[in-house]
């Protein structure tokens, strides 16, 4: 079996750090949620063990459903260009929406995602991301509600983020080693 661990040159966020960080997030939604009709929308693949521990934090009534977008492709920056690949099974006509990303980068997945949702008429729609890259100089192009943590921009990988699908298992965030893509 071949270690992932040797490809990571440090740890950014810890289990621990995460842990804090999704509970905080999910006592906030539980607040600001309670007695609407939550929807939780995944956005595949990274953001799925984010939604797994963010939805066990959140004490109120919700629903669940996924989407895949494609935009990166294997490389290490954003395309730009985002296509829907699954789309909802659920209507979400007037219901409260809550996208759930793991890593806002460009912010041109969320973009198009958010026309694309508002255009089927949610009574609400917000954003939680886990990680927020920051990038000197650039503006995000949307604005999300919840935000576990911002980020440096570097290479990270684990807790769902991948690179060319490999280190989205590892249970904590971390830098790849620039030799590891390059
Ligand atoms: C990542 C991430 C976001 C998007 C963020 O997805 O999950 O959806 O990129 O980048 P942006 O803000 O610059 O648009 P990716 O396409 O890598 O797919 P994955 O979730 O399957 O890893």
């Amino acid at each position: 079996m071949e270690a992932m661990h040797p490809d990571i040159e440090r740890v950014l966020f810890t289990e621990d750090d995460i842990k804090g960080i999704v509970k905080r997030l999910g006592e906030q939604i539980t607040q600001d949620y309670q007695g609407k009709d939550l929807v939780l929308i995944a956005v595949l693949r990274g953001a799925v063990v984010f939604m797994g521990d963010l939805m066990r934090t959140i004490d109120t009534r919700c629903a669940i459903d996924f989407m895949a977008v494609s935009s990166y492709g294997d490389g290490a920056k954003s395309s730009g260009i985002v296509r829907i690949v699954k789309d909802l099974d659920m209507d979400i006509k007037g219901r409260d929406v809550l996208i759930v990303e793991d890593v806002l980068d460009s912010g041109l997945t969320l973009k198009y995602l958010m026309k694309n949702l508002s255009n089927r008429h949610p009574a609400s729609l917000e954003v939680a991301t886990f990680l927020w890259k920051d990038v000197p100089g650039r503006t995000t192009a949307v604005d999300p509600k919840y935000v576990g943590t911002h980020c440096p921009n570097e290479f990270v990988v684990g807790y769902g983020l991948d690179y060319a699908e490999r280190y989205r298992n590892l249970p904590y965030v971390g830098v790849l080693k620039p030799e590891v893509y390059s």
